[in-house]
């Protein structure tokens, strides 16, 4: 069988930081309630003129760099976000022209929090079917352009970023992604979603006014579920593939939450030093935050050669997905 593996990764974060401290002075909050409740000290936030594809563009460079090819190596793009450049074209096509790929074909995959894990799935189809030799999965969003910072429930959690990776087909079959398990379940919608902006309420001065075109959740609710549903399906890799936990090198889990993070890793008996934690910096990157985790854990040794890796998600839809991968680089 032909196995698709990860042959190079990259990542972007916007320069400018806006610490905890500076939401204090913009909204009623604390440095030490947001570090208390969610473990963020600082998240980066796009610059005025950078756009969701600005961000996804630094990070495909550095990630084809590593692996010494150019956009004209690669076949599909996917571009996992619920932040696009704008509504159509697709970021994918986007990046597709920036990046030079004359030969790619590409398309946006919106699937919020687990939108990397539901583009990593798609890509790697791709490989083994035999159909693409290079597909780059995109894990990006710009939140800032959706959060109310005036908004004290949300605006504390997110932050901006993008995190790309090169899928090729392995040479060793021991590498690469071994298994995953996707879900969704629809009828979480209401608890965490944009409510305006699309063909349901399209945007007008109303819309405007009642900030419909910001991030609107109830925090409990997603926070009960994605503990949950990301525990069941890493829970259910594990099983199928004949692993405990020990067998785990690296828990890289999606960065909403530090007690999420925790609560989901203990579950799954996962001791301390193999959860990959970097929400700290970054806050919730949204579909970026995994990706990003792959780039900064591989560069600081974290993940070597023949890791295996655990990766789960959770996020509006709802949908959640756990990956199983060996690292290939
Ligand atoms: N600063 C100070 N106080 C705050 C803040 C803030 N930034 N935000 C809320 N509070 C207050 C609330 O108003 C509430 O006050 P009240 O008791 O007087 O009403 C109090 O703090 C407690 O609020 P809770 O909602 O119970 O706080 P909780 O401990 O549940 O933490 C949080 C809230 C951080 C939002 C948590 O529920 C969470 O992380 N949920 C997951 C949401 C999420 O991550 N969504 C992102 C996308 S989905 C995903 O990525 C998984």
């Amino acid at each position: 069988m032909r196995r698709a593996c990860i042959s190079g990764v990259g990542m972007y974060v916007p320069e400018r930081k806006l610490t905890n401290e500076d939401l204090s002075k913009m909204v009623d909050t604390s440095d030490e309630w947001i570090r208390e409740r969610t473990g963020i000290r600082e998240r980066r936030i796009a610059a005025k003129c950078e756009a969701n594809s600005d961000l996804s563009v630094k990070a495909i460079e550095q990630c084809l760099r590593q692996r010494g090819v150019s956009g004209d190596d690669v076949d599909l793009i996917i571009v996992a976000t619920v932040t696009p450049d704008m509504m159509f074209p697709s970021t994918a096509c986007l990046i597709q022209d920036r990046i030079k790929a004359s030969r790619a074909w590409g398309f946006d995959l919106s699937g919020a929090c687990s939108g990397f894990l539901f583009a990593l799935a798609t890509g790697a189809q791709f490989i083994e079917s035999g159909r693409c030799e290079r597909v780059l999965v995109v894990g990006t969003d710009v939140m800032s352009s959706i959060i109310d910072f005036t908004d004290r429930s949300t605006c504390v959690l997110f932050g901006d970023g993008a995190g790309a990776v090169l899928l090729e087909s392995s040479s060793d079959p021991e590498l690469g992604i071994l298994d995953f398990e996707l879900r969704s379940d629809g009828s979480g919608g209401p608890y965490l979603y944009m409510p305006a902006g699309g063909s349901r309420r399209p945007a007008s001065h109303e819309t405007v006014d009642q900030k419909l075109h910001y991030v609107h959740q109830d925090g409990r609710t997603v926070y009960k579920f994605a503990i949950k549903y990301m525990v069941e399906v890493a829970e259910e890799l594990l099983r199928r593939n004949n692993l405990t936990s020990e067998g785990i090198d690296l828990f890289i889990p999606h960065q909403a939450n530090l007690r999420i993070i925790r609560s989901s890793a203990e579950r799954l008996n996962l001791r301390e030093d193999q959860i990959g934690i970097n929400i700290d910096r970054y806050a919730n990157t949204t579909a970026a935050t995994i990706p990003i985790g792959l780039h900064e854990f591989s560069e600081n040794g974290r993940i070597k050669k023949g890791d295996t890796v655990l990766l789960a998600s959770f996020g509006a839809g709802f949908t959640w997905g756990s990956v199983l991968l060996r690292w290939a680089i």
